[in-house]
């Protein structure tokens, strides 16, 4: 069987930066507790009426496709993870296919939030080395800044998520000792209500605490997204922070050890780790819990916050734009998120 392996890399951020002391201008909050609690100090926003989740993935898309050496109508198919699309439906991937030109071939949109990058690096695998697929574009973008509550209320959801895309090119490749090794892909659906945006849905309340969420029975209609939701301002993220932070410490090492288990490899052996961006103090927490040195974790939360689907792709093509992902390294991407769901993959670069 063929191996697979990224064959280009590319990602986009708003121009626009906004520091924790902007934040501060609009809601209760801090430099010092953001910082401290989290490891941000900016991130960035996209402009709005002018920049949407599918522009951001097509500027990080032109540029990987590039750096692959081909050319976008060279595509066989499109992968898009994105939590925060440009319309309910339908996904962004066809509108990044739109604008890139890319007239008919398949657009499979995701929706595994902070593990879509490595689950959509895992489908791009599989089409690659079964040989049905030269070339996958996968994107991984957030425009998280237009859904968010920027009042005190929301501030422990607002202060960590920014903007920004990543994509990359999957190719095969011949090479004995390169490629992706292995992916790895996990979901626990008991936590699905801890980090979640809930409306618009049709689950009218049927999974929630109705008296701590107030959804009104209605015998018609509305429980998509009611006058009321509206009016509540239930319409924005919702996070069990502490849940969320204990799930992932314990996850995030354990699906490193499976990726590095399966091969053989020991944590040792690990050149570069790409955590998703979630939060600096899980990052830190998991380099201490495996021992790794500085320079074998990449962490650039504190430029761009979490970006979600969009923060492993930034963070590996940062790392390989600095040289501190070579040829021959080998290296691990995991992820944690909504869901929940967790994810590695395993590459020699
Ligand atoms: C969100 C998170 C930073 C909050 O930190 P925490 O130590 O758990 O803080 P708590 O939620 O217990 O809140 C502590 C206090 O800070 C306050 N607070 C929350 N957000 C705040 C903010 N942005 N600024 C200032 N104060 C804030 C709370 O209201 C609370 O105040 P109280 O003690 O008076 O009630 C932390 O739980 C976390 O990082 N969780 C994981 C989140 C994550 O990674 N999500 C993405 C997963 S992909």
């Amino acid at each position: 069987m063929l191996r697979s392996k990224i064959g280009g890399i590319g990602y986009y951020v708003p121009e626009k930066v906004v520091t924790n002391h902007d934040l501060m201008k609009v809601m209760d909050t801090s430099d010092e507790w953001i910082q401290e609690r989290t490891g941000i100090v900016e991130r960035r926003y996209a402009k709005k009426h002018e920049e949407t989740t599918a522009t951001m993935g097509v500027e990080a898309a032109k540029i990987a496709i590039e750096r692959a050496g081909i050319t976008a109508k060279d595509v066989d198919m499109i992968i898009f993870a994105t939590l925060s699309p440009d319309y309910y439906f339908p996904g962004s991937g066809v509108l990044l296919q739109r604008m890139l030109g890319m007239n008919g071939i398949g657009a499979l949109d995701i929706r595994n939030q902070c593990s879509g990058f490595v689950y959509g690096l895992s489908i791009a695998d599989q089409f690659v080395k079964t040989g049905m697929y030269k070339n996958v574009l996968l994107v991984g973008s957030e425009f998280h800044s237009c859904g968010l509550d920027f009042t005190t209320r929301g501030r422990n959801v607002s202060v960590i998520f920014g903007d920004g895309a990543g994509a990359v090119v999957i190719q095969p490749t011949d090479k004995e000792n390169q490629g992706i090794l292995s992916t790895h892909l996990h979901a626990d659906g008991d936590g699905a209500e801890k980090l979640a945006y809930f409306n618009p849905g049709c689950h009218g309340g049927t999974f929630l605490d109705k008296e701590k969420f107030g959804y009104p029975d209605q015998e018609y209609g509305g429980i998509f997204l009611t006058d009321k939701m509206i009016e509540d301002e239930d319409i924005y993220p919702y996070m069990e922070g502490q849940a969320v932070f204990k799930f992932a410490v314990t996850k995030f090492p354990e699906v490193i050890m499976e990726a590095l288990e399966t091969n053989g490899y020991t944590k040792e052996d690990i050149d570069m780790l790409i955590p998703h961006q979630a939060n600096l103090r899980i990052s830190q927490f998991v380099q201490h819990r495996l021992k790794l040195p500085d320079n074998k974790v990449w962490n650039n939360i504190q430029k761009y916050g979490n970006t979600t689907a969009a923060s492993i792709p930034i963070a590996l093509c940062e790392a390989w734009e600095a040289g501190a992902v070579k040829e021959g390294d080998l290296v691990c991407l995991a992820a944690f998120g909504s869901g929940f769901t967790w994810a590695s993959a395993l590459l020699r670069w």
